[in-house]
């Protein structure tokens, strides 16, 4: 897929703008707060329904108008596809895809697949687990409207299982048809996510592989409720319900399933999550994030637009010459504030 064209209007700074991407990369660059970043953002809330820098899309109308707009056209195999997104400060935001109002943001997904990386993609590392689960679940959700569908049940189960705690009401009794449902939704996501990071695993490694010269090889392993079949997990998240019952009663929440889940990272059998030096975490970060590229290309069956926020100026010119070479056929949007070395790699530069 290649993203042609972008259009905003009341939109975070910007009254009016319009961009006309490249078939390969573009780069928006300018000084500090002229809205780079907000570009960025708008093309990945058309990919994937919000925005990765807030919860609330009215933060996103710019400060006096009443609503925002967001198109965005893009080139697929399958012809001409348009998102348009109008975020409201008093209702909810409404989508359309090629002008048919969509009433499930599911339809949303894989239209326009997205991947980012920003400076907080270190964090797919370093930080805490929910990280990790997140750039799990963007990419299955962009890739599977039945994964998005199954997470979004799991949240609202989630949800009750862990308001009836809190009111007192809950005993055994009452906690078993959440526990049944819980484990049902629960063993969907596990098994799919199970499944999409041991086939993370290859592309991960052959892309870290490329950026360091193959010194060490990651390993990546889904930590949650054993087993590869649906049944199989179903049946060890409901025995970690009943496990934890008595602390999820004491303390009011829910202790147990994919909520908690994380992705394990090993280099050469060290746990990098806790252990690894930034330059290492950076590299598996990066590696991980290309091998999410490839699969999403390889499953939707054409190429998510890459969005790269800040990420050059944190590389040293080394890395910035290997990942440039790494994104080789891939449409990429960048921002940086200058545009350093840009032009002997034909960036197509967009000036803010
Ligand atoms: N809702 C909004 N209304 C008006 N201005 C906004 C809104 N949200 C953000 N901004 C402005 O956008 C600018 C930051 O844009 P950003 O894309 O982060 O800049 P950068 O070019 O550094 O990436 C700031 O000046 C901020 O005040
Ligand atoms: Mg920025």
């Amino acid at each position: 897929m290649i993203v042609k064209k972008l259009d905003v209007k009341d939109y975070r700074n910007a009254a009016a703008r319009t961009v006309e991407f490249s078939d390969g990369r573009n780069a928006f660059v300018g000084p500090n707060a002229r809205g780079k970043t907000n570009l960025l953002e708008a093309v990945y809330f058309a990919g994937v329904g919000k925005s990765f820098r807030t919860p609330r899309d009215r933060e996103l109308i710019k400060s006096d108008a009443e609503r925002a707009y967001i198109s965005v056209a893009a080139d697929k195999e399958c012809g001409r596809e348009t998102v348009k997104i109008v975020i409201d400060r008093t209702a909810n935001k409404r989508v359309a895809v090629n002008d048919v109002p969509i009433s499930r943001m599911s339809e949303l997904m894989g239209v326009c697949p997205v991947v980012l990386f920003c400076p907080d993609g270190l964090k797919i590392i370093k930080e805490a687990p929910a990280d990790r689960r997140r750039f799990m679940d963007i990419a299955l959700c962009q890739v599977s409207k039945a994964y998005f569908a199954a997470l979004s049940r799991y949240d609202k189960i989630l949800q009750s299982r862990n308001r009836l705690l809190k009111s007192g009401g809950a005993n055994d009794n009452t906690l078993a048809p959440w526990d049944e449902l819980l484990a049902t939704e629960g063993a969907r996501i596990v098994k799919s996510r199970r499944g999409y990071v041991k086939r993370l695993q290859i592309p991960t490694a052959e892309r870290h592989a490329f950026l360091t010269g193959g010194a060490e090889t990651p390993e990546l392993e889904y930590e949650g409720a054993e087993g590869d079949g649906a049944e199989e997990i179903k049946a060890a998240l409901s025995a970690a319900l009943k496990r934890d019952r008595e602390s999820d009663l004491r303390l009011k929440y829910t202790h147990s399933g994919p909520h908690k889940d994380d992705i394990k990272i090993k280099v050469n059998g060290v746990d990098i999550r806790t252990y690894g030096s930034q330059g290492q975490q950076r590299t598996v970060a990066l590696a991980m994030k290309l091998a999410e590229m490839q699969l999403l290309t390889d499953v939707l069956g054409t190429s998510p637009v890459l969005l790269l926020d800040d990420v050059f100026s944190e590389l040293d010119s080394t890395r910035r010459e290997k990942l440039l070479a790494a994104l080789d056929g891939f449409q990429t949007v960048i921002t940086a504030t200058d545009d350093d070395g840009f032009a002997q790699f034909g960036v197509n530069i967009i000036k803010m």
